[in-house]
């Protein structure tokens, strides 16, 4: 039996007596929240979570005030900020950081999806993906959990569970035969077992050292699996490789990628070996204290506790440390946070789980960007009271993804899929602005601007030093030049990288004010607008791919 296949602690019975109670209430709120995949209405929430009215609210009132949800109306909303946990945990294991750049060459060289997967219970947990993008390749996001015996890895990680971790399988293939935890599965899943039962194929990947997917999961997805060892020999996490059954049958798979699949876990065994940096101090969230009636303030001091991991395993002091929270407090932390299987304790020292991804990181990764930006714009809209909207480079165009129109009337009727060219439009000298040296070369070579009104600037050179200024500027604005009496202002989105991968604007009437006058007016709500949606684009980033639309 390895330490890594012998679970997380799960909730067996009630809570030890120095359990805290506003955090494990506090818990299954979010939890709630994210089975119901991000959003439930306030009365259903409660129902769900079988709590008092009153402590629901007080509870939301906490979260809220954290960033942690966000309400709409009756919902409660889960907010992007709440992607900090599973962010905590990934960063805090090291596995993506480190491992991560050898799965995603791995998938460029085979042109195969190429992800990697933590047990958690009689799960298996995905903590990165580097994906292929192929109709009929299904792909899981960061921090989805599929069944052990659904899954490739699973059979390496049953190959060292205990005689109670079959027992917790055996009990959950009886509790649950329709797969309700395992939310990701395709409903019509009907536990694809196959030919060969899961007792088998744990055998075999124990004799072998690795393991197949024979379409276990769906017709047509084939995966093999290879464990990845720390320097003890303990299972760490397993790298697969996903294909199609239109590209390789089981035995294809595997001559064609079981060979450098193991190269690559061998590479990345010894990529593990490198010792960790000292970790930053954590975020301290739990410096927020607020005595109003809504704040729960020991529900804020243990969700700091689970952002206060920066290294895998974390004592007591360490901890208190990096919280700036008495050891008292972050001791019944850990108490309730172990009880719950989202802490590990191996003697002294305490780790995250996976099971912390359970905590809304799953289904806010599903987000787009557009879905990020939306409650953003839809505050700017009101703020400046003029439609607000994000769009992307497609081709020579621009294209809307999300948009917030107002009541006032345009006669141009611009909804998400609608298309411009990027040189009339303030979106548009955004993006542009935002290419390479090349690519920006290329376009002004090509473009072929034509006068859409009799402001649109056509000619090339004028063109490329209206670039320069909005690159100057960082913001552009476009008076007329689309259609009269349109003035619109823009500016970028960048990825934690710096480059420009989206714009937004504000688009208002021409003959209400100056243009001086909108500058001042819609400039400052529009920046903060695409900081804060560049914020929560930059925590979702950090483990997971978000798409641009
Ligand atoms: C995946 O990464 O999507 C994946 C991995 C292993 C499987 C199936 C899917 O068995």
């Amino acid at each position: 039996m390895t330490e890594a296949t012998t679970g997380e602690a799960l909730p067996a019975g009630d809570p030890p007596k120095e359990a805290v109670g506003p955090l494990v209430r506090g818990l299954a709120v979010i939890r709630r929240l994210s089975l119901a995949g991000g959003r439930r209405t306030v009365s259903d929430l409660t129902r769900d979570a079988g709590l008092a009215r009153s402590t629901v609210d007080r509870v939301l009132g906490t979260l809220v005030r954290l960033g942690y949800v966000r309400p709409a109306g009756r919902d409660a909303v889960l907010a992007l900020a709440l992607m900090e946990l599973g962010n905590a945990y990934l960063a805090a294991s090291r596995l993506p950081g480190l491992l991560g750049p050898y799965a995603d060459r791995l998938a460029d060289e085979l042109d195969e999806s190429v992800s990697l997967a933590v047990p958690d219970a009689d799960g298996v947990r995905f903590v990165h993906q580097a994906p292929r993008r192929r109709r009929m390749t299904a792909v899981f996001r960061v921090g989805d959990l599929l069944p052990a015996e659904c899954a490739a890895p699973g059979a390496l990680f049953a190959a060292g569970w205990s005689p109670a971790d079959w027992e917790r399988w055996r009990t959950r293939v009886a509790s649950d035969p329709g797969y309700a935890g395992f939310p990701v599965l395709p409903s019509d899943h009907d536990g694809g077992l196959g030919a060969d039962s899961f007792e088998d194929r744990v055998v075999r990947a124990r004799q072998e050292g690795w393991s197949i997917d024979d379409q276990l999961i769906e017709p047509g997805l084939v995966a093999v699996a290879v464990p990845v060892c720390d320097a003890t020999g303990r299972v760490l996490c397993a790298a697969s490789v996903v294909s199609h059954t239109s590209r390789h049958d089981t035995a294809s798979l595997r001559d064609a990628m079981l060979p450098r699949l193991r190269e690559t876990a061998a590479a990345m065994e010894h990529a593990l070996t490198t010792p960790p940096a000292p970790g930053p101090v954590g975020t301290a969230r739990a410096c927020v204290s607020d005595s109003g009636s809504e704040f729960v303030e020991s529900l804020a001091r243990g969700l700091a506790v689970l952002t206060g991991f920066t290294t895998a395993g974390m004592s007591l002091s360490a901890l208190a440390e990096a919280t700036g929270l008495p050891r008292a407090t972050v001791r019944r932390a850990l108490i309730t946070l172990t009880h719950l299987g989202y802490v590990a304790a191996e003697g002294r020292v305490f780790r995250l789980t996976p099971r912390v991804l359970d905590l809304g990181y799953a289904c806010l990764a599903r987000l787009t960007l557009p879905q990020i930006a939306q409650p953003h714009l839809t505050w700017l809209a009101g703020e400046v009271r003029d439609s607000a909207s994000m769009a992307i480079l497609a081709g020579d165009d621009i294209r809307y993804v999300a948009r917030v129109p107002t009541e006032r009337i345009m006669s141009v009727d611009i909804t998400v899929g609608t298309r411009f060219p990027a040189y009339a439009t303030s979106m548009g000298r955004v993006l542009l602005a935002g290419l390479g040296e090349a690519d920006r070369a290329a376009y002004l070579a090509r473009a072929d601007p034509r006068p859409l009104t009799r402001h649109t600037v056509t000619s090339p050179v004028p063109l490329a030093e209206l670039l320069d200024q909005v690159r100057r500027d960082g913001y552009a604005l476009v008076d007329q030049e689309l259609e009269e009496g349109l003035r619109s202002i823009a500016v970028p989105v960048r990825d934690r990288a710096g480059e420009v991968v989206a714009a937004v604007n504000v688009s208002t009437h021409a003959h209400r004010q100056t243009a001086e006058r909108t500058r001042e007016a819609v400039l400052p709500p529009l920046r903060e607008a695409a900081a804060r949606i560049e914020h929560d684009l930059h925590i979702a980033t950090r483990f997971a791919r978000i798409p641009t639309a």
